[in-house]
């Protein structure tokens, strides 16, 4: 293996359909499996990330993008936090008036550092199509859309779907997340499918509906870290778990190409 990682963004059509924890419990399952993650919080005006994970406020991409453009950078890890021994983490600004201020050319130039120093980039975003966040979705090798059963919701990625159909871009999955809102089951599989005019790649279950989540994110813990989550939830823990290995299965075969 070379050593330059993968960067995976975790996008949706809508707001609040499960990125944010999605995007956590996919750096457990990557910390499980052994890889160095770092997880890069895009929601530049609203980033939840380090509040999840209760990271202290230090350095910011804000930051980052401060300093490469006064020359004053110098290396990439001073803008990380860690979690924990494999999970770190590159924190949103703090104030979304910093947001503002961020050129989207650093997209590019942060995603370039990270890829080199972690095996697993993992890229929390916002459904907002801004320059910012379509630059990510251009360069991440590869992006995870979640979608729930919600008709606007599905209405929605349908249109972004075909956006990227017209310019041609198939490095994404779609997941459908029922485990967010396990009331809402209007549609079947079918229905779905055929709304979005997509495949579904995987489904993360109404059995996934954490009633406790709240005590998870007040304790900064991350769900699939959790001893007992692997059993309990055996099912979506597997499913996330192949989720994982599909991407490092599938990154292999582009690079054996
Ligand atoms: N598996 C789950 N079980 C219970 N609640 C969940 C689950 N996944 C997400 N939630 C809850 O649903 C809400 C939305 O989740 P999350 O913040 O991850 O969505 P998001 O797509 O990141 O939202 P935004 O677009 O605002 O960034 C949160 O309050 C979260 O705690
Ligand atoms: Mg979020």
């Amino acid at each position: 293996m070379n050593n330059k990682g993968i960067s995976i963004c975790v996008a949706s059509a809508k707001g609040g359909v499960g990125k944010t924890i999605t995007t956590l419990n996919l750096a457990g399952i990557f910390e499980a499996l052994g890889k160095r993650v770092l997880i890069i919080d895009f929601d530049l005006s609203g980033g939840g990330i380090s509040a999840a994970l209760n990271i202290p406020n230090g350095k910011s991409s804000y930051h980052f993008c401060y300093d490469y453009n006064n020359n004053s950078y110098q290396e990439f890890k001073n803008y990380i936090t860690k979690y924990d021994e494999f999970i770190d983490v590159l924190a949103s600004p703090k104030d979304p008036r910093q947001a503002l201020k961020m050129n989207p050319k650093y997209v590019e130039i942060i995603l370039d550092k990270a890829i080199f120093s972690y095996d697993v980039v993992l890229i929390d975003t916002t459904h907002d199509l801004t320059d910012f966040n379509i630059l990510t979705l251009d360069l991440a090798d590869v992006i995870l859309f979640l979608v729930t059963n919600d008709p606007l919701d599905l209405k929605n990625m349908r249109s972004l779907l075909s956006i990227f159909k017209d310019v041609n871009l198939k490095n994404y999955k779609v997941i459908l997340n029922e485990s967010v809102y396990p009331f809402k089951d209007y549609f079947g599989i079918y229905d779905i499918k055929n709304i979005i005019k997509a495949n579904i790649d995987y489904v993360l279950s109404k059995d996934f509906y954490i009633k406790n989540i709240d005590s998870f994110i007040m304790n900064g813990k991350i769900i699939t870290l959790d001893k007992k989550v692997a059993s309990v939830f055996a099912k979506d823990y597997t499913t996330l778990m192949g989720i994982a290995t599909d991407i490092f299965k599938e990154g292999e075969l582009h690079e054996d190409a």
